[in-house]
């Protein structure tokens, strides 16, 4: 999978180059491109910004150096774009699903008050969010999504790392989890788990999950078939 990230701020994105994503890009299961709409900007200064003609505080990304950031791109067209938004659908297991169906996709974040409204009207497929508040720029929510997306990859996570034993999965929340030691603080790991009895754990692992989705989010019981 291809992931193109528009940007002002390229040294934001430094922790996709660690860990499993790194590795995965070490790999080439996955591509990341970092582009710096600066670059791109015909201004002598280099200025990305400019004031908003219907006036009000804040500086708005001018649309230029976006545009010729999209036309730079190999098939910029057959990707899905996606402008990084507090107005756009709110990111959840099931769009992170939908998204990494997807070969190629390309990520704007804006910045300031955001970007030039003509540049969502000529390029952008879809608006993503990633919950009700609002960030100071695009950068950390583009992240999210990244990271969220590229783990249904094929080969990004270890076999043993499986996308069906989490939470999400069929709108449910994970069983709790032990390691050693047995005894932690006077705390003792369930008993069932240690029985070495499959099928009694399974069952409680189903039981924890519902328990768990009831106690933390039990908004996510209403849409599923579980219980
Ligand atoms: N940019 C600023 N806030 C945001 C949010 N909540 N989601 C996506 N992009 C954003």
């Amino acid at each position: 999978m291809k992931i193109d990230i528009l940007t002002l701020f390229p040294e934001m994105f430094t922790p996709l180059k660690t860990s499993l994503l790194g590795k995965a890009c070490e790999k080439n299961i996955l591509e990341i491109n970092i582009i710096d709409i600066r670059e791109f900007s015909k201004d002598k200064h280099k200025k990305c910004d400019d004031y908003p003609f219907s006036g009000g505080a804040g500086m708005l990304m001018t649309p230029q150096p976006i545009a010729d950031a999209f036309l730079s791109i190999t098939n910029y067209k057959d990707a899905l774009k996606i402008y990084m938004s507090p107005k756009g659908e709110r990111l959840n297991q099931n769009l992170v699903k939908e998204l990494s169906k997807e070969n190629h996709i390309i990520l704007l974040c804006g910045h300031y008050e955001g970007v030039d409204e003509r540049i969502i009207d000529l390029f952008i497929d879809k608006q993503v969010s990633i919950g009700d508040y609002v960030l100071t720029g695009g950068e950390i929510p583009a992240m999210a999504v990244v990271d969220a997306v590229s783990r249904y990859v094929d080969g990004v996570l270890h076999n043993s790392d499986s996308t069906e034993d989490e939470s999400f999965f069929d709108n449910l929340l994970e069983y709790p989890q032990y390691t050693r030691p047995q005894n932690f603080m006077g705390l003792e790991v369930p008993e069932v788990l240690r029985s070495g009895n499959h099928k009694e754990i399974e069952k409680w692992k189903k039981e924890q999950k519902i328990l768990q989705t009831k106690k933390y989010r039990p908004d996510l019981l209403e849409n599923n078939n579980n219980n």
